[in-house]
């Protein structure tokens, strides 16, 4: 059962649309729903509020604004920075200023739209460019060295630039939503789609006065999370709270795709300047690298993201000299958050770009820059056929003046822990109940990455028993307290490990109950195969759960589990922050069209690492799918904001995001058989909701590659991610 590929436990909910989400429901009679009022200027001082025609519109049962709420009037996660509702000035397009309850959706956001806002305007700060000039930062600027800051000065050889990622909308299938219910005084019970039920138990408590035991949030599952509903989710359950606590009645809230997008914050964008100097194999000497990124108008998750970003603009290169510059820039937009991988991407792509530059000043095979700078000893293996590729290309690209094709191998190396250490601890509850069925509950929230299938294994194997006598049952504050969000791709680490542990406690004292009664040492009995044995004493686990009941036995445990060793001093930035790391490499082939700019994925060679898989299906789907994702980023999704700061692309009509159609026709993905764990946790496998993503770097620099083939120059390609078919044929102009 521990390594065999299983399906995901509600794959056939998911594909026959019986699966149940926060929408899906039974509504509790007399429920409302609920829309947002939401401002239609990005940067404005808000002179006056007028709400009456809200609040005479047809179906309306209640209008909420700041004034309203009895408790505070936050949704900052990490700092208290952010408002739920805007009073005086609002500081970006889609802010939301008040909320309506009605008896219907349609009568509810008909009303949201009717509030008259009397604004003053000021100029918006939209892009990291406007805001780097202005030095208007929402955190410090984080400046980090290793060995000398000025070694650069000292290289022969040198390349200095620019280069540009975009941000992306997670495009969760299930959008944001929560339906809040009153209990007895003043209680309330949230269902939410969110990635970390606890936060928002804390905020809807703050907002409605409550201590936090007198609200309990709930979910069975969530339609796709990304990082997007980490912290963003709050706003929604909150106001669906505070409305519930209004009138006294039930309330959703769903928003719509576009609101959705308008009003959700996404995946940093970042400006870099680096300078790099090198030897004459394409060594890197030093690294003077500046990072910026678009925060929006609040911290939100941007300390640790754009700290991760500066842990991993190493990727998998040695750098002995490093010299890093990380702004965290303010502007009047949507507060960025966290996106699959949380700064990585962001940081890999960096250091990828540098070593694309110096091969491309060397006029050598950017594979070889990149092998010269691994950590540890090079690779062996290539079933990939890189070289024998390589050459096909050049052949290809030789004979076709109007396609051209580009090759990449690109490696990740990624950190797997929480960077904020508290962050890093689970807990679990286990029922055996006396038919033998297992009751298991855990702190993690299932987002379609198989964390409850692959939770469900440790157990099934801990207990010795079969896969379909354990029962998932929905994350909630009331079963465990405390919890983390299921991020940093370490759910299955953390809540798998906390599980565990609540079996063990079983196991020691239904070991402990049999030893007495059949006279064996606690050490001899066996869980396995349905059964509890010792010497030629056997029960069946059903039968041992009865008995042990029936002797006062108790049947239910909590688990506890926290990362051990890891410690980081933010302050020095000096420490483990991470537990282990997680590794892959990918070989991408594309051809593009030189006079459209249009590109296509021919070929993807992935070769990923989760050490012993615990559910090879899962962690496949998982690598194909982060891939996708990646790819998406780094092509086609497109994030536009005019220059008043309103976000033009909030809708699938102009934001595009991969279809099935846009995966390659050869498609390899290899699990790395040699893979284990270094650190005994999950059975020694590894976290793989994340890593895989940024395996789609090698897409980006195979268009790069491509591109590099219509020019002689030896400049770097001024290739800006999305390399979609604009950027692509700008960067062939430009490159002349
Ligand atoms: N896979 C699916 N299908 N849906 C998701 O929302 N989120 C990703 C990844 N894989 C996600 C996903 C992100 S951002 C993280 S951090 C991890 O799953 C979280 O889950 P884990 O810790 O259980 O891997
Ligand atoms: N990843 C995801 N979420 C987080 C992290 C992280 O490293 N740190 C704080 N929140
Ligand atoms: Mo994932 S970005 O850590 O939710």
């Amino acid at each position: 059962m521990i390594g065999e590929a299983l399906a995901h436990d509600s794959a056939w909910l998911h594909v026959s649309g019986s699966a149940r989400y926060v929408d899906d429901l039974p509504e509790p009679p007399g429920t409302l729903y609920a829309a947002l009022g939401m401002s239609s200027e990005a940067a404005a001082k808000v002179l006056a509020l007028d709400l009456d025609p809200v609040r005479s519109a047809p179906g309306v049962v209640k209008v909420i604004a700041a004034a309203d709420i009895p408790g505070i009037n936050c949704i900052g996660p990490v700092v208290p920075d952010e408002p739920t509702f805007a009073t005086n000035e609002v500081r970006f397009h889609g802010q939301p200023l008040f909320a309506v309850a009605a008896t219907s959706v349609e009568l509810a956001r008909r009303a949201a739209r009717l509030a008259r806002v009397h604004y003053e305007r000021r100029n918006a700060v939209v892009t990291v460019d406007d805001a780097l000039e202005r030095k208007d930062f929402v955190l410090p600027t984080l400046e980090v060295t290793r060995g000398d800051p000025a070694a650069t000065a000292r290289s022969e050889n040198l390349v200095e630039g620019t280069l540009r990622c975009g941000g992306q909308e997670h495009f969760y299938l299930e959008g944001q939503v929560a339906l809040a219910i009153p209990g007895d005084r003043g209680e309330m019970l949230v269902h939410s789609s969110t990635q970390h039920p606890t936060e928002i138990q804390h905020l809807v408590a703050a907002a409605l006065g409550l201590p936090d035991a007198a609200v309990t949030v709930e979910l069975r599952r969530l339609g796709g999370g990304f990082g997007g509903k980490e912290t963003q989710a709050a706003v929604y359950a909150v106001a669906a709270a505070l409305l519930a606590r209004a009138t006294g009645r039930p309330v959703k809230l769903r928003v719509d795709r576009d609101d959705d997008m308008r009003g959700t914050g996404k995946r940093h964008d970042f400006l870099y300047r680096y300078r790099a100097g090198f030897d004459g194999r394409g060594r890197i000497e030093a690294l003077d690298l500046m990072l910026a990124s678009r925060c929006g108008l609040s911290a939100d998750l941007s300390s640790a993201v754009n700290d991760r970003a500066v842990f991993h603009c190493d990727n998998a290169y040695f750098l002995p000299h490093i010299h890093i510059v990380s702004h965290r820039c303010r502007t009047d937009t949507v507060s960025s958050t966290a996106f699959r991988g949380f700064g990585g991407p962001q940081g890999m792509f960096a250091i990828e770009g540098v070593v694309a530059a110096i091969a491309r000043r060397l006029d050598i095979d950017a594979l070889d820059v990149r092998k010269q700078n691994l950590y540890g000893a090079a690779p062996r293996n290539d079933r990939s056929e890189y070289r024998q590729r390589r050459r096909a290309v050049r052949e290809f690209n030789a004979h076709s003046p109007h396609f051209k094709r580009g090759l990449a191998l690109t490696p990740v190396k990624f950190g797997i822990s929480f960077t904020a250490i508290p962050m890093n601890q689970a807990g679990a509850l286990v029922h055996i109940y006396t038919d033998g069925s297992v009751h298991l509950n855990h702190g993690g929230t299932e987002m379609g990455q198989g964390l409850f299938i692959k939770v469900a294994q440790i157990v099934a194997a801990e207990l010795g028993i079969d896969l379909g006598r354990v029962h998932l049952t929905p994350t909630s504050t009331a079963k465990v307290p405390n919890t983390s969000p299921t991020a940093a791709s370490s759910g299955t680490d953390t809540n798998g490990e906390a599980a565990r542990a609540a079996c063990r406690e079983l196991k020691n004292r239904l070991a402990a109950y049999c030893a007495k009664r059949w006279g064996v040492q606690a050490s001899e009995v066996r869980f396995a195969d349905n059964r509890v044995s010792a010497g030629n004493q056997s029960l069946g686990f059903h039968e041992l759960a009865r008995e042990a009941f029936l002797d006062r036995i108790p049947l239910s445990a909590t688990g506890y589990w926290r990362t051990p060793e890891i410690h980081f001093a933010r302050a020095r930035f000096q420490g483990e922050p991470f537990f282990y790391f997680a590794y892959g490499a990918a070989v991408s082939e594309v051809a593009i069209d030189r006079h459209t700019g249009e590109s296509r994925l021919l070929r993807a060679d992935l070769l990923h690492d989760v050490g012993r898989s615990l559910n090879p299906a899962i962690d496949r789907g998982q690598i194909e799918g982060g891939f996708i994702q990646g790819m998406g980023w780094l092509t086609m999704e497109e994030l536009y904001w005019d220059e008043r700061g309103e976000l033009k692309t909030h809708a699938p009509s102009t934001y595009k995001i991969p279809v099935a159609g846009d995966c390659p026709p050869q498609f390899n993905v290899w699990l790395w058989e040699r893979g284990e764990n270094v650190r005994e946790v999950a059975y020694r496998s590894k976290a793989v909701g994340e890593p895989p993503l940024m395996l789609a770097l090698s897409v980006f620099h195979a268009i790069y590659d491509a591109i590099g083939a219509t020019s002689i120059s030896r400049e770097a390609v001024p290739l800006v991610a999305p390399a979609t078919p604009e950027n692509i044929l700008k960067a062939i102009h430009a490159l002349g």
